[in-house]
């Protein structure tokens, strides 16, 4: 970050002096009011809940301008790496800060099929759980578990355990989240097929049985691809943040990321894709298309209680371009599979325009998030509803990964210890 020529000074309407600070700029985006001292020099916190006024950390990965609707992975756009390369090279564009190139692709593609497969001892973890139980808390556990089982790389100062936990991480998300479907319905695990990629390889662990060959559609593999390119990183999201402040204590790099799993499984956050397809799924049930206005109407009453899911941002406050990629991936896989006509895409469509037309919206700058197509893609490929944010999850893990390994890389990261405004009793005595 560079010193700028301004700075901010902060001044007291009770007399009390003014205090300046420094201003840094970043290679692009907001500049930033450097606040470290302001507690030393003016015995006062900020006050900020929910961050939104807040930069936590210095950051090279994710730029996102909410208001060009402009999503950046280490600078190249989202909708040029989405189209034209693999979720791979995006993971090793992640980690490690630019595209690979062909020598590099082929060592990164092996280092992580060669970590696909887990102990055998967590199928045992497995068999603890319901049947029925959440993919996202089986998916919580299982992460965690995987705590107990890499002491070999336990350093995190060390860059090279931190890339081999990073690696790890990356490749068996798959194996887990197939893990996580296949014990819900009752079927054997499969294994990990080393000569099929990524993707085809994680198709196959949810959708193979022992009894028949499994081929890979490449349409679908490309469309889930695609979605886990979408989904890979985010800037300082909730559960990203969760992964950072986790982390910063110096834990296990496995017990980080289970953090922000169980962080990305609220509806705010990454369920929303699964909050999304049921709400849609319960509009189509109760009089679709033609109850569509009244449903608005009910989203539009705060006393309702009722959401939009899949529409609205924190940061985006036009459209995300990541919802404009899905809903093109929506219809091309739509249409490869001849469900074209399908009456929950058709619905989708009409919400949104609806949505794009309505003041209430357009004032608040709601538009369709990453979450609003992407239920019905992966009901489309036949992904069942509730496994859709542990998709996420497993296309999160390499953002995940990638900025904690980048705040422990800066020799001068803390253990991050928020402050507060405290409102409570002051000291009494007891009677
Ligand atoms: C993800 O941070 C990330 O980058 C997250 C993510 C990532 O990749 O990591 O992009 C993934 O989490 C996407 C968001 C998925 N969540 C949803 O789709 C759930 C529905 N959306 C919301 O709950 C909401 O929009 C948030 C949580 C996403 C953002 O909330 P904000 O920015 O805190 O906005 P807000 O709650 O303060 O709302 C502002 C106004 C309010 O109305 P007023 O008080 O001004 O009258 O907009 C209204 C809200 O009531 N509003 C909505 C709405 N979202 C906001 N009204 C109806 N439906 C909605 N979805």
């Amino acid at each position: 970050m560079k010193l700028s020529e301004n700075k901010a000074t902060l001044s007291f309407s009770n007399g009390k002096p003014s205090v300046d600070f420094p201003v840094y700029s970043g290679s692009v985006g907001p500049d930033v009011i450097d606040i470290r001292k302001l507690y030393g020099e003016t015995d006062m916190f900020t006050y900020d809940p929910g961050f939104l006024s807040t930069a936590a950390c210095q950051s090279a990965i994710t730029y996102i301008d909410g208001d060009k609707g402009e999503l950046l992975y280490r600078g190249y756009p989202i909708d040029q790496l989405a189209t034209k390369r693999d979720f791979m090279d995006i993971c090793y564009l992640i980690l490690n800060g630019d595209l690979p190139d062909a020598a590099q692709k082929i060592d990164f593609d092996a280092q992580v099929t060669n970590h696909t497969m887990v102990n055998e001892q967590l199928h045992f973890f497995m068999r603890g759980f319901r049947r029925d139980a959440h993919p996202m808390a089986v998916l919580t556990g299982l992460v965690g578990a995987l705590s107990a089982f890499y002491h070999d790389s336990t350093d995190i100062t060390n860059p090279r355990h931190r890339h081999i936990s990073a690696i790890r991480l990356i490749a068996k998300m798959p194996t887990l989240v197939a893990m996580a479907y296949k014990y819900s319905k009752g079927q054997p695990f499969i294994y990990p097929q080393n000569s099929l990629s990524y993707t085809g390889n994680f198709l196959r662990m949810m959708f193979a049985n022992p009894c028949e060959d499994y081929v890979v559609n490449p349409v679908v593999e490309r469309a889930l691809d695609r979605i886990f390119i979408l989904h890979a990183d985010h800037e300082q999201n909730a559960s990203t943040s969760t992964v950072r402040l986790c982390g910063s204590s110096g834990t296990n790099p496995f017990a980080a990321i289970a953090a922000g799993v169980a962080c990305l499984w609220g509806p705010a956050h990454g369920g929303a894709n699964e909050a999304c397809l049921n709400m849609l799924e319960h509009l189509q049930a109760n009089g679709g298309i033609e109850k569509v206005g009244e449903f608005m109407e009910q989203v539009k009453d705060k006393n309702s209680g009722v959401r939009l899911m899949g529409f609205g941002h924190r940061v985006y406050k036009n459209y995300d371009p990541r919802a404009k990629l899905m809903q093109q991936t929506c219809k091309e896989v739509l249409k490869d599979l001849n469900l074209e006509n399908d009456p929950l895409f058709k619905l989708a469509m009409e919400v949104e325009r609806i949505a794009l037309e309505d003041p209430y919206f357009v004032e608040r700058k709601l538009y369709p998030n990453v979450d609003f197509y992407s239920g019905i893609v992966q009901r489309a490929i036949g992904i069942p509803t509730d496994l859709f944010t542990a998709i996420f999850s497993l296309a999160r893990t390499v953002g995940w990964i990638a900025q904690w390994n980048e705040m422990l890389s800066d020799p001068e990261y803390k253990i991050g210890r928020p402050r507060q405004l405290y409102n409570g009793a002051s000291f009494r005595d007891i009677k």
